[in-house]
């Protein structure tokens, strides 16, 4: 059972190229920004203590990702593969979740960054706002807030990976069919 990881900025494609390699290699996409926003939807627990993080652009906590994620790997059990979008966002995550994968006897093959400018996903984001209406992407204040939250709680794990060698790098600012190319030339490998 493979697993890939998907890296990069709020906007970087990450939720795009996931679904495309989740189809082509028959995957399982696990989006934890998607599974807190159904959890909002729902009103659950989580979902009312994650609605007000999320809507300041703020990381939820470990713990309550965490929780979800492994509700997930269960569910999936017999999956053929998983490729995560948006998880690990913290080293405690990429940590924890070396530690759950061991014990089932699993690693995860390869952490691929979609790489662009910060101009681009913010021109992207504001773009997706007036289709999708996510509360996180409807200020410019609110989508710098995650963008500096990446590079301080996000990035470090960058080197958690590369120390590991499974840290690749593909360019974010091409069209989303070179993008997809690129990140199955390193998917194919493995
Ligand atoms: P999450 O939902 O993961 O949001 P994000 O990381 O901010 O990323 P986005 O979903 O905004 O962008 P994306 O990279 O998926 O890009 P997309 O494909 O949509 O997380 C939301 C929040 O939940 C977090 O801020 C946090 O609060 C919480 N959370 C989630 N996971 C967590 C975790 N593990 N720990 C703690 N908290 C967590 O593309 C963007 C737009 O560009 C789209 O409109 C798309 O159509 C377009 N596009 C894509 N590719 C291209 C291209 N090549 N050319 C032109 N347009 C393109
Ligand atoms: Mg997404």
């Amino acid at each position: 059972m493979k697993n890939f990881v998907l890296f990069g900025l709020p906007g970087a494609g990450k939720g795009t190229q996931a679904a495309l390699i989740a189809k082509k290699y028959n995957f399982v996409h696990i989006s934890t920004g998607d599974l807190l926003r159904k959890e909002i939807k729902n009103e659950s627990e989580i979902g009312l203590r994650a609605k007000v993080l999320i809507e300041k652009g703020n990381l939820v906590d470990d713990s309550m990702v965490f929780e979800i994620l492994k509700n997930e790997l269960i569910q999936n059990n017999d999956a053929k593969g998983f490729i995560y979008d948006g998880f690990p966002r913290t080293l405690k995550q990429a940590e924890d979740l070396d530690i759950l994968l061991t014990s089932l006897n699993r690693r995860v093959d390869a952490v691929i960054c979609l790489k662009l400018s910060e101009e681009v996903i913010i021109e992207r984001i504001r773009k997706r706002a007036q289709i999708e209406g996510r509360a996180d992407d409807a200020s410019v204040d609110i989508i710098k807030k995650r963008i500096a939250n990446y590079h301080t709680l996000t990035e470090p794990i960058r080197e958690y990976y590369r120390a590991q060698e499974k840290y690749f790098t593909v360019n974010g600012n091409t069209s989303i069919e070179i993008g997809f190319a690129d990140l199955c030339e390193i998917i194919d490998k493995y």
